[in-house]
């Protein structure tokens, strides 16, 4: 039997509609920006497997890093020990993240990041801000969530709560707690958005946001000066703000994080994906001292009861150190700017070569770059989405574009050939 087969026979994959499904591409090796396939085809991986891959595969110097730390300490419990790993990442960290934030708080993945700041959230404000009910019951002064409308911060419950009502969500929208979404801010709207925080703000426990950009709803981007704005108007309104940066952290966007262009930082930052260059799974969320101190009591009702069983894992933090170490050489940000000039020149190209009937909403932001097809809708479920996979898999290029939104998010090792190639592929795949 082939891989594939064998696959076929064992394998529920994600995001994927089972039936008719084609068959998934075994991937046997990985070096830099390109994927090999049993058959030696090699691929260049331009949405960095799913955003995460920043240094390219199979990273020597990761691996190295993670070999040694794998024949030291490969896992231990959280609770009651700890190890240098994890210690020396959040050290590392804590100075380089975008606001005064004193601890780091680990997990598992992008989702259980927002899923840790929403829970962290809510428990402050029952451990510092309790009110009696009539009927003599306490509960926190603040429950509600402020979101954005097609948001999106994962898949369990909260993360999925917190997240636009969508084809992601459907099955499960009477589990979900109730959200007062709004837009993302722009000229147009934020003076109305002001005026609803002005009247809902005392009831808002905490807004979480994907900053200037929502990757899994479109990659849709926003502008910062009213962002900014926004963040100022909540902040008055002592809300605690999450920045779920799992998508847009470590370089992504052309700074460190994106609250960078944001003069208002957030008090929760959540952060996966890039952590570890892509090569293990982790999740951080660092809040500031306000949070912290709001869980330290005599009271053990107010412990934060959470906790994975591979919290701060050892490879995890080991590979997080590497790909730190990686990500601040002047090197690595040279190749992310010179990424930024040449995605904002290729959107130029495609502004002045392209009807607005054949392409529309031409964006970019740092190392990413998207544009919406015209055909059919504009939506997840727009099937124009597989056809584009499999042809850019014929030039060598994997992109796996958002229903009609293609989008590149390429790992800032990629070279000039392998780039022009990718731009190449889009400009066959739209003529
Ligand atoms: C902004 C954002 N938050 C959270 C998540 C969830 O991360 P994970 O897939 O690691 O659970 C994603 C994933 O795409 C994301 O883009």
């Amino acid at each position: 039997m082939t891989l594939q087969e064998r696959d076929f026979k064992v394998i529920w994959h994600p995001f994927t509609q089972q039936k008719n499904r084609k068959p998934p591409i075994p991937i046997v090796k990985g070096k830099g920006t390109l994927l090999f396939d049993e058959l030696e085809n090699e691929y260049i991986d331009a949405i960095s497997s799913w955003w995460v891959t920043i240094h390219g595969h199979a990273h020597p110097y990761i691996a190295d890093k993670l070999y040694q730390q794998a024949i030291t300490l490969e896992q231990v419990i959280f609770a009651g020990f700890t190890h240098e790993p994890a210690v020396s990442l959040a050290e590392r960290l804590l100075p380089i993240l975008p606001n005064d934030f004193s601890k780091i708080f680990y997990s598992d993945n992008g989702s259980t990041s927002t899923e840790v700041a929403i829970k962290m959230s809510l428990q402050y404000w029952w451990n510092s801000h309790k009110e009696v009910t009539d009927d003599g019951m306490e509960k926190p002064k603040r429950t509600k969530l402020l979101a954005f409308n097609n948001a999106y911060h994962g898949d369990t419950f909260g993360a999925m709560s917190v997240s636009d009502r969508s084809v992601f969500t459907l099955a499960f929208h009477d589990k979900l707690f109730e959200v007062l979404f709004i837009d993302t801010p722009s000229e147009n709207n934020i003076t109305s958005l002001k005026e609803l925080i002005n009247k809902e703000g005392e009831n808002i426990a905490a807004f979480i946001y994907e900053p200037l950009v929502q990757g899994a709803g479109g990659i849709k981007m926003y502008e910062a000066v009213w962002m900014n704005e926004l963040l100022k108007s909540i902040k008055q309104h002592d809300i605690i703000c999450i920045a779920d940066e799992v998508m847009t952290g470590f370089g992504r966007t052309g700074h460190l994080f994106a609250s960078e262009y944001m003069e208002e930082r957030p008090d929760i930052i959540c952060l996966s994906k890039g952590l570890t260059g892509g090569t293990m799974a982790l999740g951080v969320t660092a809040c500031t001292d306000r949070i912290y101190e709001a869980y330290l009591s005599d009271d053990k009702l107010k412990t934060f009861f959470h906790g994975h069983s591979f919290t701060a894992n050892p490879l995890a933090c080991t590979a997080a150190l590497a790909s730190l170490d990686l990500l601040l050489e002047e090197e690595c940000f040279e190749k992310i700017e010179w990424l930024t000039e040449q995605n904002k020149e290729f959107a130029n190209q495609l502004e002045s070569d392209f009807l607005s009937e054949v392409i529309k909403n031409i964006r970019t932001l740092g190392t990413l770059l998207a544009f919406e097809i015209v055909e059919g809708k504009d939506e997840y479920l727009n099937n124009i989405s597989s056809t584009i996979t499999e042809k850019a898999l014929n030039e060598g290029v994997y992109i796996r574009p958002l229903g009609n939104t293609v989008y590149i998010m390429p790992p800032y090792c990629i070279t000039k050939e392998e780039l022009e190639k990718v731009y190449d592929t889009l400009l066959m795949l739209i003529s």
